[in-house]
């Protein structure tokens, strides 16, 4: 049995604490369990058995993939897809005999469209940059920059991947523009980034 809580759905073995404030249409299922003063947006999916610290911001449309823990610190911006079981973390350091009084964690954040793969690690005080894309099993140790492919142990950049989760090919010559053979969707590449173009107007 599914309980149905006013806009959105939790399922009967999962625990809200309240104050939290859940969007419309979000499901949140199997002994999942939101902190009090979590904030989920609208039309997003928590699997089964996610914790949702106490303060964490979540956007909309936001996929969160069975057994993650989005700790305190941590911030997942619109259209954001975590793989199953990836891992957040918030404090750099940490010693059980010294625990922090001051409950100031490493801020880490997920910028929209990005995607984590199943069983990557993000240490904290990251940004993973906007549509990025971070490969399974990968420990991110530096900031992901906009559009960029990462993976590995430690993760590196491997390459480019488009909005719609395309590989962004090699240019051809001398050409500073990417198209994804996908969606058509052009980048222009310049040393350290690349900016999504406006689309061309009908008959240009
Ligand atoms: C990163 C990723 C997108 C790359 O896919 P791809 O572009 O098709 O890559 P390929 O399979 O062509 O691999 C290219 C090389 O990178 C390696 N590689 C690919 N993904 C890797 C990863 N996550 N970690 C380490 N190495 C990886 C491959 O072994 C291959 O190495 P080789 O050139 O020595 O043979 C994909 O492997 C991945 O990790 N996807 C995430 C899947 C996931 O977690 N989904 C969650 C929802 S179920
Ligand atoms: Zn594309």
């Amino acid at each position: 049995m599914r309980k149905p809580k006013g806009k959105y759905f939790v399922h009967e073995t999962a625990i809200v604490d309240e104050p939290a404030a859940i969007g419309e249409g979000t499901r949140i299922w199997h002994f999942s369990h939101v902190m009090p003063g979590a904030r989920i947006g609208d039309k997003c999916n928590i699997g089964q058995n996610v914790y949702i610290g106490s303060g964490v911001e979540i956007g909309n449309n936001v996929k969160i993939q069975n057994n993650v823990s989005v700790y305190e610190g941590v911030a997942i911006e619109d259209n954001v897809f975590c793989g199953p079981s990836c891992v957040f973390t918030n404090v750099i350091r940490p010693r059980s005999a010294f625990p922090r009084k001051d409950r100031k964690f490493d801020a880490t954040v997920i910028k929209q469209g990005a995607t984590i793969g199943a069983n990557a690690t993000i240490v904290c005080g990251i940004t993973v940059g906007e549509n990025s894309f971070v490969g399974a099993g990968s420990v991110v140790t530096k900031d992901v920059p906009a559009n960029a492919l990462f993976f590995g142990n430690p993760a590196r950049h491997r390459g480019w991947m488009c909005e719609c989760g395309e590989k962004l090919g090699q240019r051809t010559g001398r050409s500073k523009i990417l198209t994804c053979p996908t969606c058509g969707r052009k980048y222009r590449k310049s040393r350290s980034d690349i900016r999504l173009l406006p689309p061309l107007a009908k008959g240009k």
